[in-house]
């Protein structure tokens, strides 16, 4: 029974027989969450989303002065649209004001996902509302990105984390919405499917490593990040995306505190204990709190076997050899 998952986590609940058809020849495997995820475009999703996608892919106009965030699930997206909409909201909504959006808001409200939450079960969309710049995010892989958001000079910020954390976090998150439903994913079983590439926007190595490729051919389209980094050194990188975005931090602000405050405003101490986020929900229907796990590295210690961690070793080893590319704390 998985009737108070969020929609676009459900199965074939209420998809109409012409999508039912769609699906039927699509590859599928055990989902995370409903019964089956499918392959479309080479990537891994529930029918739901692959809804979204298409209609996003059909509809969305992108404009030159988007700025979309992508990342691989997991990889602390809640954590960089608070610190994109801090930043680039700055002037409009000045960090140390009462009430900034991002003391009653969660950051995934104020940076929509567009195959997620704007273009999910065909919502005709009024962008009206929204400001410019734009801030919007997705997950999908470079390929099946709209193909207006690559032709246009619509900027992408990147976000990957080391493939062991972000596996423990998926692990966490799907059990996380699932536990009323029916028994938890054992971790074997679900780290059997994360390493043959089947995950949310899977395979993740793919998905990594064409942001990666596109941030080196075009770095002024692609920032590429890493979670490990930005939580290493938050000042500098936080300084970085302001510089790639085009509205760097000016002297002054520095020496207020601007970029300080961002940084404190987005924490995950500061973001995790919001009243906002321990008790509110998103329209998908997620509750906030789930966001908010742990918030740190290496947490993968605590649960992966050697067995585990030696698997996935030379499955990164294989898939990323030769690119340039290096995780730290694996
Ligand atoms: P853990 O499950 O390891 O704790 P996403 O936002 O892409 O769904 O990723 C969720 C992960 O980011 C979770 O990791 C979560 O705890 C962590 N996270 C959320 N907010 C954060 C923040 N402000 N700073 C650092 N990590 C954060």
């Amino acid at each position: 029974m998985t009737t108070s998952l969020p929609k676009h986590l459900q199965d074939q609940e209420g998809l109409s027989e012409e999508c039912k058809n769609f699906f039927s020849v699509l590859p599928k495997e055990k989902g995370w969450m409903g019964s089956y995820i499918y392959n479309y475009q080479g990537f891994w999703a529930s029918p739901r989303i692959i809804q979204g996608v298409i209609a996003c892919q059909q509809q969305f106009q992108a404009q030159d002065s988007d700025i979309i965030l992508v990342t691989t699930p997991k990889s602390g997206t809640t954590w960089l649209k608070a610190l994109l909409f801090g930043l680039v909201n700055r002037v409009k909504h000045p960090i140390f004001e009462q009430n900034h959006p991002l003391l009653i808001k969660n950051p995934h409200d104020l940076v929509p996902y567009l195959e997620l939450t704007l273009y999910v079960d065909g919502q005709v969309l009024d962008f009206s509302s929204f400001t410019t710049p734009r801030l919007l995010s997705t997950h999908l892989p470079f390929a099946s990105l709209p193909k207006s958001v690559q032709d246009s000079k619509t900027k992408l910020v990147y976000l990957c984390r080391n493939p062991k954390d972000t596996f423990i976090s998926m692990w966490h998150f799907a059990n996380n919405l699932i536990l009323h439903h029916k028994d938890t994913n054992s971790i074997e079983e679900m780290f059997g499917l994360f390493c043959k590439g089947v995950s949310f926007y899977g395979p993740f190595w793919d998905h990594v490593l064409d942001y990666w490729k596109q941030s080196i051919e075009n770095p002024n389209k692609v920032l590429f990040l890493m979670y490990e980094e930005i939580k290493e050194q938050p000042k500098l990188h936080l300084k970085r995306l302001a510089e790639f975005l085009e509205c760097p931090f000016s002297i002054k602000e520095e020496n207020c505190g601007v970029v300080d405050e961002i940084l404190r405003m987005s924490s995950f101490k500061n973001l995790s204990n919001l009243e906002v986020n321990t008790t509110g929900k998103l329209s998908t229907g997620e509750e906030n709190k789930v966001f908010f796990r742990r918030g740190e590295i290496g947490d993968w210690k605590s649960y992966f076997t050697t067995e585990m961690s030696e698997k996935l070793n030379y499955i990164i080893e294989q898939k990323f050899q030769g690119s340039g590319l290096k995780f730290s704390y694996i």
